[in-house]
């Protein structure tokens, strides 16, 4: 008998503290069983501090610091150099998007084009090296999207070597340039975005390498499946 009224107590215990309470509205915090990380020594924003000399919570930025999205001047402004070229998207045009208004562009964009001492072989060099650092572990170094992450089973990412395939799943394959762009600095699916790592230049760079893949995938044949 003592044990029947000790869990009957027990169980009555139970269904109070999970349903007794539940909807009642209290001013007081709740009760934190376990407060994870929501409390923690740290300097609220326009706050002073004692922690610092000058009494200031607010810091500057490490000497040297690089906003993010801006590149590194080649040179310090104090030599005479031009100030750092706003590498990354910054703009609504063909060359900052891929775009021209709601439509993807196709080729390589005028900014790049027109400039000889942009448009050399180095660029399509660049591209490769490019490719080879951000995309070739998904896609593969021949673009056949068998990278490193398909051999675990991971991803199996896009397979630039197939234009000629009619299959809906490969239609970015006949995508305009500008689209492939635009994947580079979005994202698409389960792609994540590349747009804040490399710059519009680069950016142009790998779709271009990506052609070339292409066409060479297409003079050995590997194409015709
Ligand atoms: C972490 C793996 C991974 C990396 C790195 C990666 N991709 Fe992808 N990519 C994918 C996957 C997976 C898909 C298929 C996305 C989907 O449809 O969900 C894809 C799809 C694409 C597509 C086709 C999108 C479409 O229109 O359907 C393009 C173009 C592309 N990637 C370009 C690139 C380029 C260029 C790079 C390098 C800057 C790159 N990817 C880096 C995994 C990757």
């Amino acid at each position: 008998m003592k044990y029947f009224f000790l869990s009957y107590i027990f169980v009555g215990a139970i269904i109070v503290s999970a349903f007794g309470f539940r909807g009642s509205k209290s001013e007081l915090p709740p009760i934190e069983v376990f407060p994870d990380m929501d409390h923690q020594a740290k300097v609220k924003y326009q706050a002073s501090s004692d922690f610092f000399a000058d009494g200031r919570g607010a810091r500057l930025p490490v000497k040297n610091t690089v906003p993010m999205g801006f590149e590194i001047p080649a040179k310090a402004a104090a030599n005479g150099a031009k100030p750092a070229r706003f590498g990354f998207t910054n703009g609504l045009d063909y060359y900052n998007t891929g775009k021209m208004g709601d439509f993807y562009g196709d080729g390589l964009p005028v900014e790049i084009t027109s400039d000889a001492s942009v448009f050399n072989e180095a660029f399509l060099k660049r591209g490769e090296q490019r490719y080879n650092i951000h995309c070739a572990i998904c896609h593969g170094t021949s673009g056949n999207g068998k990278g490193v992450t398909s051999k675990y089973g991971i991803l199996t990412a896009f397979n630039f070597q197939q234009p000629g395939n009619t299959d809906p799943a490969n239609a970015a394959a006949f995508r305009a340039d500008g689209a492939i762009f635009d994947v580079i600095t979005n994202g698409k699916g389960l792609m994540g975005s590349y747009g804040g790592n490399i710059t519009v230049r680069d950016r142009w760079a790998i779709v271009a390498y990506i052609r070339a893949l292409q066409l060479a995938a297409k003079e050995s044949g590997a194409t015709l499946q």
